[in-house]
């Protein structure tokens, strides 16, 4: 990959990842027809619904997404394990459902996922009465759930995590009593927002720091409703961090969710000077969408993201090493172990991969400090099966004269099979691996 010239023009990201992900659950369990367009085409988002079908929904493709009649509840007991590929997201959510009926259900994953903690939910979800059997201490995938009818619980999670708020409101909906989940810190909102389009009642308290505590009644049924995904911010962000990086550049992404809960990157890539435009500022489903328009500066300045920053940047920590990595000084990241727990080893991989292309990167038990400076090419990046290290370290090598190499770039499909044409349209140039 090197560059072609700054890049130019505007795109359409693809549906969000985290919504398409809930509409194809919340569509499974509810009663009746739930129409999901412009859903996400990745990989992860088809395991969802792959694995919807196995529990008896029927989930039929359509013009721009998916088409789920739902199970009213009565999910059916699957043959064989469920595979959820690369998707923390899927295992961790339905999880939660499963956890609720008198099934008895294996969950596996990919490498990358079979090495991801599930003991977080594992946790909640035993202390309402369920069972799960992990493996070892962090309680890996292969994931064994056994459903029983289950009690609430008052949980305080100790990381904001919408999974795992998720995965325990999910199984709240089928438990005795009212199931209160405490956040300590601003975590994506999703779930809370499109349950009620699906007729559940939610209370919602916000607390200091950005958390909030939310409660659930036991005993609720879904009703399937129509779904518009807007376009996913944390895929965007890739193609808005490129444009911050290279002065000249400037990119428009077009219908993208604007949900406070994920665009802190749009404020930090403001701190590091570059000019961020929000226009034609709309809701769809319950959900802020928005163009953004981001022009690269002369120069981008360091700037070390305040930590309550994190969890509204959560996927978007490898755009910002590239962002980094191309601005004037050191810019630092901390308070950020959750990232050494995503699809690879965040922190590990993106220092690795700075350090090969020439970036002075150092890494830290909870973040990593990164000084820009000119990157060389010639490198070749370990991606670790993990799409957002292969989408960032592309956009980076969108800039070097000289082409960066990947040891595989199967796993950008996960989330954006449009992503490198999308990349090619506004201006990269891509030449093949030698
Ligand atoms: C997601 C929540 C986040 C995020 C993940 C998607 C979701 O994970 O990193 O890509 O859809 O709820 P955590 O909740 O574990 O932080």
């Amino acid at each position: 990959m090197r560059r072609g010239r700054p890049l130019s023009g505007s795109f359409t990201p693809p549906g969000d990842k985290s919504i398409t992900h809930r509409a194809l659950l919340f569509g499974a369990l509810a009663g009746g027809i739930t129409r999901i367009s412009g859903a996400n085409r990745g990989e992860d988002c088809a395991h969802t619904a792959a694995a919807m079908a196995t529990l008896g929904a029927l989930v039929e493709p359509a013009a721009d997404g998916w088409r789920v009649t739902g199970t009213a509840g009565r999910l059916r007991q699957p043959q064989g394990a469920i595979d959820c590929g690369n998707s923390g997201t899927t295992m961790r959510l339905m999880a939660g459902p499963l956890a609720a009926r008198s099934l008895d259900v294996v969950l596996t994953g990919d490498a990358s996922l079979s090495r991801r903690p599930m003991r977080r939910i594992a946790e909640p979800l035993a202390a309402m009465g369920a069972t799960l059997e992990g493996q070892g201490d962090a309680c890996t995938p292969p994931l064994r759930v056994r459903g029983a009818r289950l009690r609430s619980i008052e949980y305080a999670l100790p990381m904001a995590s919408a999974q795992v708020a998720s995965c325990t409101l999910l199984a709240g909906l089928d438990a005795d009593g009212v199931t209160r989940v405490t956040l300590p810190g601003p975590a994506r909102d999703h779930t809370e927002r499109m349950l009620p389009a699906f007729g559940a009642l939610l209370q919602v308290e916000p607390l200091a720091h950005g958390g909030r505590r939310v409660s659930v009644r036991g005993g609720q049924s879904l009703a399937g409703t129509d779904v518009r995904v807007p376009g996913d911010f944390s895929a965007a962000a890739f193609l808005l961090a490129a444009a911050a990086s290279e002065p000249g550049s400037r990119v428009t992404a077009r219908g993208v969710n604007l949900n406070r809960t994920r665009t802190a990157f749009l404020e930090v890539l403001a701190e590091m000077g570059a000019e961020v435009v929000v226009e034609r500022e709309r809701v769809e489903t319950g959900e802020p969408v928005g163009d953004v328009t981001v022009t690269g500066p002369a120069a981008l300045s360091a700037f070390d993201v305040p930590p309550a920053w994190l969890p509204r940047m959560i996927d978007e920590a490898p755009a910002w090493a590239m962002a980094a990595a191309a601005a004037r000084g050191t810019s630092r990241l901390s308070g950020a172990s959750e990232l050494r727990v995503k699809e690879s080893d965040r922190i590990a991989s993106l220092v690795a991969g700075l350090t090969a292309v020439g970036i002075e990167a150092a890494e830290r038990p909870d973040g990593l400090a990164v000084t820009g400076g000119r990157a060389r090419g010639g490198a070749r990046i370990e991606t670790r099966h993990d799409h957002r290290v292969a989408m960032a370290f592309a956009v980076l090598g969108a800039r070097l004269e000289q082409p960066i190499a990947f040891d595989d770039l199967a796993s950008v499909p996960t989330s954006y099979p449009d992503f490198f044409d999308t990349l090619t349209a506004l201006g990269a140039e891509l030449v093949p691996d030698a």
